[in-house]
């Protein structure tokens, strides 16, 4: 398709339903010939910062490089998708039945990524999840149009139970909101405790995004197990670490958790946050220049400190870029296009990684310790992590 024979065609279509008054969107759009690209993230509730963080960083990607895609201009539509999983359909469907974008960028949540994954797979429309881990969007709902550029919900959680064992804790407490996120990171937690010998004495919950957090805490003090560990996000997250230190249990029941605990709340959390071991993807003192580079860049436009989400936003416009520069722009080309990203190896804060046969990173996963409100490398805790991609089917 050339954008030349795209307007021709188009304009003549108009010209023939002039007397009708319709279409003239139509003509507009196909005149402009932008790349049009529509974010679907929380820009409120609890994931409201994780949603500013990843767009923050997808625009600043595409800006480092001179603000196109494959040559052509780009324009930006928004929904706020609250992280609210019974509206995730009808959201997804306004980008693409009424602003028709060409590539969908989200979400954060994983219930609301169920909604997403629905829209990708009847329309076709690229998907690019710069955060939700829900296992079916690269597992059983794979699709051939969708690249998660972040992780599986249970990859951080799966180099945690060694760790919290080789540590000494042999009896342990999980606790989570109750929802996809956090019941998969179970089950990355629950294979890789037992496996190591760790026993887990009581599996706790709450609904997302609730944060009445004490009656759970007290249970815990009762229970008396050796170790805690969690899978909380945002806002919440900052909230459960300062209630954990309020009722008495930091120094006395050692927290841990998958390293969202501790991502983009340590200034909130403050000195509550000191000694929290997680494990992730990503930390911000990974001493390389590009991860410096980027820290930098970013502090220094948005006034604001990146974080994990920050980086997987970034990531997702790297991938963008280099899969509409393989096809020169020409996003039709889905099987060009859907090589290149395959194929890609993202040069990243967090360290290169490469694409999945079922579109998820493989990744190292990384110990963490929080000292001084920063999230301190101390070590690989999984070297080039895969997720299973168990039940994917490519179409
Ligand atoms: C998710 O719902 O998939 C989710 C949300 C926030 C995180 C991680 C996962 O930090």
């Amino acid at each position: 398709m050339t954008t030349r024979r795209l307007v021709l065609t188009r304009s003549a279509a108009v010209i023939g339903a002039a007397s009708t008054g319709l279409l003239l969107p139509e003509i507009v759009r196909a005149q402009s010939n932008k790349v049009r690209v529509g974010f679907m993230l929380p820009y409120t509730g609890t994931f409201a910062p994780l949603g500013v963080a990843i767009e923050n960083a997808f625009r600043m990607a595409l800006d480092e490089q001179g603000g196109k895609l494959g040559g052509r201009e780009i324009e930006w539509f928004k929904v706020d998708d609250e992280s609210e999983p019974s509206k995730g359909v009808e959201n997804a469907s306004r980008l693409v039945q009424r602003d028709k974008v060409d590539v969908l960028v989200g979400t954060v949540h994983s219930g609301v990524q169920m909604g997403i994954q629905k829209v990708a797979r009847d329309s076709g429309v690229l998907s690019l999840i710069p955060n939700a881990g829900v296992h079916a969007a690269t597992r059983a709902l794979c699709a051939p149009n969708v690249f998660r550029t972040s992780f599986s919900n249970s990859q951080p959680t799966r180099a945690l139970g060694k760790v919290m064992v080789d540590k000494g804790h042999k009896k342990a407490v999980w606790i989570t909101w109750k929802y996809a996120a956090g019941d998969e990171a179970f089950e990355g937690f629950k294979e890789s405790y037992t496996a190591a010998g760790g026993t887990i004495v009581k599996e706790l919950g709450l609904p997302f995004p609730n944060v009445e957090f004490q009656a759970l805490l007290t249970e815990i003090a009762a229970l008396k197990p050796d170790a805690v560990a969690c899978f909380f996000a945002g806002g919440g997250a900052a909230k459960f670490i300062k209630d954990y230190a309020a009722a008495g249990l930091k120094g006395k029941i050692p927290l841990y958790g998958s390293g969202f605990l501790t991502e983009g709340v340590l200034d909130a959390a403050g000195p509550a946050a000191d000694g929290i071991y997680t494990t992730l993807h990503y930390s911000d003192s990974l001493d390389t220049a590009r991860n410096k580079a980027f820290r930098l860049a970013y502090a220094k436009t948005f006034k604001l400190q990146p974080d994990v989400y920050a980086v997987q936003g970034y990531d997702t416009g790297l991938l963008m870029i280099q899969g509409a520069n393989a096809v020169k722009g020409d996003l039709s080309n889905k099987k060009a296009l859907y090589a290149a990203m395959e194929s890609a190896v993202i040069d990243s804060p967090r360290g290169k990684w490469s694409m999945s046969k079922q579109h998820n990173p493989v990744q190292d996963i990384y110990l963490r310790v929080v000292e001084n409100k920063e999230n301190k490398v101390v070590g690989v805790a999984a070297k080039a992590l895969a997720d299973s991609g168990a039940g994917c089917r490519m179409a």
